[in-house]
């Protein structure tokens, strides 16, 4: 696969070494604002889509840049027809226009807040999980997450999406709580505050507690491999077969384990 790079920051770079792992080529990277003039494994940086005399070689692009440019980009992309990645989160408002854009273009995306193979398969454990101890009163659910003190926003959007998934099946709580509360909680609130400390990549803990006992199930990243293992994964599904469309990495499990719940 000969992937073009859009955004040559954190996960730009541990995609390039992780491609080059799996022994897809790297034929662009776009980003321009990167200081480096080359990248450690040869990549020529260039500053913009309209400019790159590289870009047409791709066969999928990979974009990884800031929630500010990623429909711009996605856009020139579609219009380019490349297949596309989209690894940039909080342009979601944005998701009606790329859709139509798609359409109307005949190009295909994927997209994901998180492309960790493992994250997806603890929420649709933590969803079934959820539903199993809905049946049975005397379980209370909460749970807490842990990043690393250079991480801006709190709670993480990873849990965000793990608490909703949670709420959707034990029907008993209603809404969460993620900060300190000076009372005590209702019965329907779900308490899942952060802790942030030291160089953490991300755990997220979800416990079901009874009088008589605990059941705690727990994600935790080591480092950022696993988003650019799963963000390949996705763009080698993405032109496996000519698909076109917008897809989720939920169309990627529904396909291979089958729909969650
Ligand atoms: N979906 C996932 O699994 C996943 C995982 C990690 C991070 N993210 C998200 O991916 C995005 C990037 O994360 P990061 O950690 O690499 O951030 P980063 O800040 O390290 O890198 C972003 C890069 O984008 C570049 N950039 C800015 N404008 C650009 C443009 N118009 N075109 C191309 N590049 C441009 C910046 O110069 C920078 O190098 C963020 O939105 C982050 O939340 C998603």
């Amino acid at each position: 696969m000969k992937i073009a790079l859009i955004g040559y920051g954190k996960m730009g770079k541990q995609l390039e070494k992780s491609a080059a792992l799996r022994e897809h080529k790297i034929a662009a990277v776009i980003d321009p604002y990167a200081k480096e003039k080359a990248s450690r494994l040869g990549s020529i940086i260039e500053t913009s889509i309209d400019d790159s005399k590289n870009i047409s070689e791709a066969d999928v692009a990979i974009e990884f840049s800031k929630p500010d440019s990623a429909f711009k980009n996605i856009k020139q992309l579609s219009d380019m027809q490349i297949p596309t990645v989209v690894g940039t989160t909080n342009w979601y408002d944005k998701l009606a226009d790329i859709k139509e854009i798609v359409e109307i273009n005949g190009s295909s995306i994927i997209y994901a807040p998180n492309f960790s193979i493992g994250v997806n398969l603890f929420y649709r454990i933590a969803q079934y999980a959820a539903k199993l101890f809905n049946s049975f009163d005397d379980y209370d659910v909460g749970g807490f997450e842990v990043h690393h003190n250079e991480k801006l926003e709190s709670p993480s959007g990873t849990a965000k999406t793990l608490v909703e998934k949670v709420i959707s099946e034990f029907k008993r709580k209603k809404s969460p709580i993620w900060e300190t509360v000076n009372r005590k909680i209702e019965d329907e609130e779900l308490h899942f505050p952060s802790l942030r400390m030291g160089a953490v990549p991300g755990t997220h803990s979800l416990i079901f507690d009874s009088y008589a006992d605990s059941v705690q199930i727990t994600h935790t990243a080591r480092n950022r491999s696993g988003f650019a293992y799963g963000t390949l994964y996705a763009a080698e599904w993405l032109i496996a077969e000519p698909r076109k469309g917008v897809f989720t990495i939920d169309d990627i499990l529904d396909n291979l384990v089958g729909p969650c719940l």
